[in-house]
């Protein structure tokens, strides 16, 4: 995945591509490039690095492009970054292009500077004979894979967009345009944007023109407004855009509840789904990636447990190599944070394809997820820049809180006590993650503690599973200690051969009446073959600190909002550790925030 952006307007465009870039660094940052256009040449600038470490001034110009770099094809060198330029062309581009070889060995003769898939794009634009328009046009229908691809030219005085796979959002401010792969990279300048749909290309010049590049009809889409605030996408005071979105959630969930529930009422009115539909739903189906693979696998307790919905959850990855059986009464549940993410979205079509009812959840407005499926349920987390998720996987358990209990409703399978008992419960979340929060000092005890640990496991049980999963991918991604998530019950079939007394064992050990006895078994096999435990576990538990190395608390709460609460120490650790580690916790190496690529 990489970010790109350009700018047509009044003001300085150089100055704005490399303040967008920067917003859009959590998409690659391993090298950027800029192609300035001055009168009819380009200046091209290309470095190694992260961009927000970038403070040269560029010239001034009113058109420029730029390109954030995660490698694909060919390794992180100036030569590999973008832009690339060939004769009067220069473009930047997000996505893959699959039959970039062919298309290159069609171009005799031609030098190719850098080992991309991208290069030979600028080459076929740049060696046509045709006007500027129709040559982008002509190649654009060669190519196959994936693409958001920006390009202009030193004799012309557009930018010329085009898409397919990759998500791409054009802004505009009177006669501005800024183009660019994510909102956050030109939201400072204004909320008002078009999403270009895959197979369209715009031409911006004064003015915007869309069309598709097959049919050649113009289309015409009026602006939308955003409601996302300038300062959710800014760090404001916080080190760190991830502490920021750890201590977000409070407020977020409270939006949420404000939003979703009117007089014990849940409200999910853009749900595309009647309630006849709702009640003949035999089957739930969730696919995902990464964190929203863990809050499906929370939801599949909500659905069986609360409705009685036999519940599956699938690896968006795997799910479409398995001919899956589904059908109308089976609804799809795609879980994902950016909504572009390439495996979550094959695993959609798939199951578009074989006739099931697709309810997404979705955090980014105007996905390619949200524009595929029959209805999307925004997560209302605001942007998430941070690299590793932490407001969007709360966000989503809240929401699969609320879908259930509405389910509940529709499908009269949860009285109407026990629903107003739920909300109510889910009120109260937002001030104990907020007490939570305030207290801290325990979390960064534990991180001074054991950050120079080299290994660590995470064990739960029940709903606490998927959290130990997450706990586990949060260390991991941030602080690279190689860490696991397993049932606490599995540790005797494997993991177990791994304790001694270097190896921290993390419990997610919360009171209930169902698995906690057990977890407790399950600490004692870990202490006696001197492991270090590390427990999470409900306040006034006292049992629990006897038999650990070192407890955290959570406030109680119900079982099924047990995870939210659980989560939070679980990131917070992770975070801690990564910076008593010095590691880029906004970027973690090797990472992208959303895999448009399978
Ligand atoms: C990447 C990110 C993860 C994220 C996963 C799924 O791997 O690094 O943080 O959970 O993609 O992303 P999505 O946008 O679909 O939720």
């Amino acid at each position: 995945m990489c970010g790109i952006i350009g700018y047509k307007g009044s003001k300085n465009a150089s100055e704005i591509v490399i303040e967008g870039l920067k917003k859009l660094e959590y998409r690659g940052y391993d090298s950027y490039g800029f192609a300035i256009k001055q009168n009819n040449s380009f200046e091209i600038i290309k470095e190694v690095g992260k961009i927000h470490k970038f403070n040269k001034e560029l010239p001034k110009s009113n058109i420029a492009i730029a390109h954030t770099r995660w490698s694909t094809h060919g390794s992180v060198t100036k030569e590999n970054a973008h832009p690339h330029v060939y004769n009067n062309i220069a473009i930047v581009h997000n996505g893959i292009i699959e039959n970039y070889q062919e298309l290159k060995n069609k171009l005799k003769n031609h030098e190719f500077k850098s080992e991309t898939d991208t290069e030979v794009i600028a080459h076929l634009i740049g060696e046509s004979n045709l006007p500027f328009e129709q040559a982008f046009k002509e190649t654009i229908k060669q190519l196959d894979g994936t693409f958001a691809i920006l390009a202009i030219n030193k004799d012309s005085d557009q930018i010329l967009a085009a898409r397919k796979g990759s998500p791409l959002v054009i802004g505009i401010k009177d006669n501005d345009y800024f183009i660019a792969s994510d909102i956050p990279a030109f939201l400072k300048h204004t909320n008002k944007v078009l999403f270009l749909e895959d197979d369209e290309i715009a031409v911006i010049n004064d003015k915007i023109k869309i069309s598709n590049i097959y049919t050649n009809k113009e289309i015409k889409r009026k602006p939308m407004e955003i409601s996302w605030s300038i300062e959710e996408a800014e760090k404001n005071n916080y080190p760190h855009f991830m502490l920021k979105e750890i201590h977000e959630q409070a407020d977020i969930i409270e939006k949420i509840n404000q939003k979703r529930v009117l007089n014990n009422e849940i409200l999910f009115s853009n749900l595309n789904l009647t309630e006849n539909e709702i009640k003949n739903i035999k089957r739930i189906v969730l696919v995902a990636c990464g964190t929203s693979w863990h809050s499906a696998l929370i939801a599949e307790f909500m659905f069986e447990e609360l409705l009685k919905i036999p519940t599956e959850v699938e690896y968006a990855s795997e799910f479409r190599y398995r001919d899956p059986i589904l059908d109308e009464n089976t609804l799809v549940i795609p879980i994902s944070q950016s909504g572009e993410t390439a495996d979550t979205l094959a695993a959609l079509r798939e199951a578009k394809s074989k006739g099931a009812k697709i309810v997404s959840l979705v955090n980014v407005h105007g996905s390619t997820i949200e524009r595929e499926s029959d209805s999307t349920i925004h997560l209302d987390a605001g942007p998430e820049i941070g690299v590793a998720s932490t407001k969007a996987f709360t966000s989503q358990l809240t929401m699969l809180y609320y879908l259930t209990i509405y389910f509940g409703k529709v499908r009269n399978i949860l009285p109407l006590q026990q629903i107003e008992n739920r909300i109510r419960d889910i009120k109260l979340i937002p001030n104990l993650i907020r007490s939570i929060l305030n207290n801290g000092k325990e979390v960064l005890e534990c991180a001074d503690k054991y950050y120079l640990k080299k290994n660590a496991l995470y064990l739960g049980r029940g709903i606490n599973f998927p959290i130990a999963l997450e706990g586990a991918l949060k260390l991991k991604e941030v602080s690279y200690i190689h860490a696991e998530g397993y049932p606490a019950a599995e540790m005797k079939h494997g993991p177990i051969a791994l304790i001694d007394n270097e190896m921290p064992v993390f419990f997610i050990a919360t009171k209930d009446n169902r698995t906690y006895k057990k977890v407790i078994s399950n600490i004692e096999e870990v202490k006696a073959r001197g492991g270090i435990i590390i427990s999470i576990a409900t306040i006034g538990d006292k049992e629990i600190r006897e038999l650990s190395d070192f407890t955290m608390y959570i406030p109680e709460t119900s079982y099924i909002l047990t995870p939210i609460l659980a989560s939070i120490p679980m990131q917070l650790l992770a975070y801690y550790i990564a910076v008593k580690k010095e590691c880029d916790v906004d970027q973690p190496r090797n990472l992208a925030k959303s895999c448009t690529v399978e």
